[in-house]
């Protein structure tokens, strides 16, 4: 059932997950209130590191919402997109944008990824991972799809309603570098990630950039030593 709430963050529940609404029903009113800049920030952080041909580059966007990481993706040379999400409504908002070659439904936690083992180059997901979304079960699927030698960025939140999903989310992160199946590349920490959406201040995050095992992961890290992370504290003060 779809239900859209009152308030001025329009909450939009859809088989019992709690998204945001940012669609022409509410015109980019809401992530203009809350400042929210997750989809700027992983492509920015996957642009930097990303080594191969980005006009070649097959990228699956996990839970692409209305599109906004496409565009950001796009900005950057990206064409090759193909998104998917757990609702329809997002899908048509993604859809009418046209920057998607493929849109899929898939509600995650509930079905797997709707692609065979390691076909894409880049997998990102922005701004689902966090309580009453997509499921931190969800990262070996993430994994799965994604080519040897691909990328894997995610974000998080790190506010109070987020800590326990954010440790949970870290330790299967963690748990698949130690297998040896990733390699994380970066993790950029983000003071003001966007607006508490009640109250004043702001709530923190984080990007995630991985390179499946397979890759050249040494010379990816180099491109954010110093320079990107002094960016974001600069960005804070
Ligand atoms: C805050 S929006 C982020 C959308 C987009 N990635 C962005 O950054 O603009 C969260 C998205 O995750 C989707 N979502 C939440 N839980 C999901 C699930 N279990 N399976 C698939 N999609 C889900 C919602 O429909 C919504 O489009």
């Amino acid at each position: 059932s779809l239900r859209f709430g009152g308030n001025p963050h329009s909450q939009v529940w859809f088989s019992g997950h709690l998204g945001w609404v940012h669609d022409s029903l509410f015109p980019l009113q809401d992530v203009g209130v809350l400042e929210y800049q997750a989809p700027q920030l992983a492509a920015a952080c996957l642009a930097a590191a990303f080594q191969g041909s980005c006009e070649e580059a097959v990228v699956l966007d996990v839970a692409c919402g209305t599109g906004l990481a496409a565009q950001e993706l796009q900005a950057r040379g990206f064409r090759h997109l193909h998104g998917l999400d757990g609702s329809p409504e997002m899908l048509a908002c993604a859809h009418r944008k046209g920057l998607y070659q493929e849109l899929r439904q898939c509600v995650l936690g509930q079905e797997a990824l709707p692609a065979p083992e390691g076909h894409y180059d880049i997998v990102l997901i922005v701004g689902a991972l966090s309580e009453g979304q997509v499921p931190a079960g969800v990262v070996p699927e993430l994994l799965r799809v994604t080519k040897p030698g691909g990328w894997v960025c995610l974000t998080t939140r790190r506010d109070a309603g987020n800590l326990r999903y954010e440790a949970e989310l870290r330790r299967r992160l963690d748990e698949l570098e130690q297998q040896g199946a990733w390699e994380k590349v970066a993790a950029q920490e983000v003071g003001r990630w966007e607006k508490a959406a009640q109250g004043l201040g702001y709530i923190s995050g984080v990007v995630y950039l991985y390179r499946v095992e397979g890759g050249a992961p040494d010379a990816a890290r180099g491109a954010f030593e110093g320079q990107d992370l002094a960016l974001e504290d600069a960005k804070q003060q």
